[in-house]
């Protein structure tokens, strides 16, 4: 019975030790970004936020971006935008569905089947709500809608309620316009349905600013960005996606004011990310393919409305021409860590979303002080010492 009872007890320790050590390695697979790896939320089901944007708050990450399904049908919206959170960058809780499309009413702005895109959410400190964009598309429009859309909440885990669409700053010229104010609109403007990637003339033989001045500028891809001092501003893909427009928004984050400035001028940028470091602006955006991915670009700024001087690609190596299979959504400042900024992008896949994946880099900085990214397989945040 001794016998017995030595043997059960050292074969109990042997399993105890045994598991302890596999966890201990499980933890560390964990606790590593893995891009392009299948990333799975708190219940074991892959996270499905794409085209996303991040917003810390109160020591939290809330990550929300589109949901996707399977299928050729899945980047249209039929479920809505998740959220996930997490308080350190690798484990994440499903948050669920935190702005819904509308399935009773197939005239909502947001409903079933229209194109939701690119959500991104920041705090307003004075009305203590958090304030959701994003681009919308009307049904049967395909791209042509290129709207703006806002939606609001208590909490950062909504639900948010739908607010309105528009096109931002109708009734205004852009700070920059020079001599569009007085120069004529091209009738090419006025009569061609243009592709989306491409305009037979420059943007300013066009004058596609004037031509949207009464009834607001296109907005396709888009972003955020809130500065230290409480001003944010609506960063996004305008003039036939040729120019990025960057627009003050309201003190309460609700609308645009009518202050706005034209950029990169026929340079066809999407994805836009912005973020600051020691006083200065940096950009990151891709170029204009659609679904594929191409070289990105940076640039930087002393103010965020301009002059911006445009920089290198930021990444580097063999696959830098496809920005190593991805298109940005966003750049994340780490919290608590001095200068620690990642990019976070999507390595789509068009003819099954859902399966789109994740890729997540750390951003340095060369001698100049510019940002690039080195590709690294797999990362954990220890990166930022090194
Ligand atoms: C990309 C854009 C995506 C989506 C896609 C549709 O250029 O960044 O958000 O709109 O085009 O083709």
């Amino acid at each position: 019975m001794n016998r017995i009872f030595q043997f059960l007890s050292i074969a109990f320790l042997f399993v105890l030790v045994f598991n302890s050590c596999n966890k201990k390695e499980e933890k560390v697979q964990e606790s590593k970004i893995i891009s392009g790896a299948i990333w799975k939320d708190n219940n074991g089901v892959p996270i499905n936020a794409h085209g996303g944007g991040m917003l810390y708050h109160d020591g939290v990450y809330y990550w929300y971006g589109e949901h996707k399904v399977e299928g050729l049908v899945g980047n249209t919206a039929q479920v809505g935008f998740h959220c996930y959170s997490s308080t350190n960058l690798y484990d994440w809780n499903d948050e669920g569905i935190v702005l819904r499309v509308v399935e009773d009413d197939p005239d909502h702005d947001i409903a079933k089947g229209v194109i939701m895109e690119r959500p991104k959410v920041i705090y307003n400190q004075k009305t203590k709500k958090f304030v959701m964009w994003f681009h919308l598309e009307p049904k049967g429009v395909m791209y042509d809608g290129a709207k703006t859309a806002i939606a609001i909440a208590d909490s950062p885990t909504g639900n948010f309620k739908y607010v309105r669409s528009m096109r931002p700053n109708a009734g205004h010229m852009p700070l920059n316009a020079g001599d569009l104010i007085e120069k004529p609109i091209h009738p090419v403007a006025l009569s061609y349905r243009f592709g989306g990637s491409a305009i037979p003339f420059s943007t300013d033989s066009l004058n596609l600013v004037k031509r949207d001045f009464k009834n607001g500028q296109m907005s396709r891809d888009q972003t955020l960005f809130v500065d230290d001092d409480g001003t944010a501003y609506h960063i996004h893909a305008s003039e036939e996606n040729a120019t990025l427009h960057i627009s003050k928004l309201t003190d309460d984050y609700t609308d645009t004011t009518g202050e706005y400035v034209r950029v990169f001028p026929d340079r066809f940028m999407e994805a836009p990310a912005i973020f600051k470091k020691d006083g200065k602006y940096y950009l990151i955006a891709s170029g204009c393919t659609g679904w594929a991915p191409n070289a990105s670009r940076s640039a930087v700024a002393e103010n965020i409305f301009g002059p911006w001087q445009e920089l290198s690609n930021p990444f580097k190596g063999e696959l830098a021409y496809i920005s190593y299979d991805s298109q940005g959504n966003y750049v994340l400042p780490i919290a608590g860590k001095k200068d620690a900024f990642m990019y976070m992008g999507d390595r789509w896949n068009p003819t099954n979303p859902i399966d789109g994946r994740y890729v997540w880099l750390p951003i340095k900085f060369d001698i100049d002080g510019y940002p690039y990214v080195d590709y690294l397989p797999e990362w954990d945040f220890s990166e930022y010492e090194k």
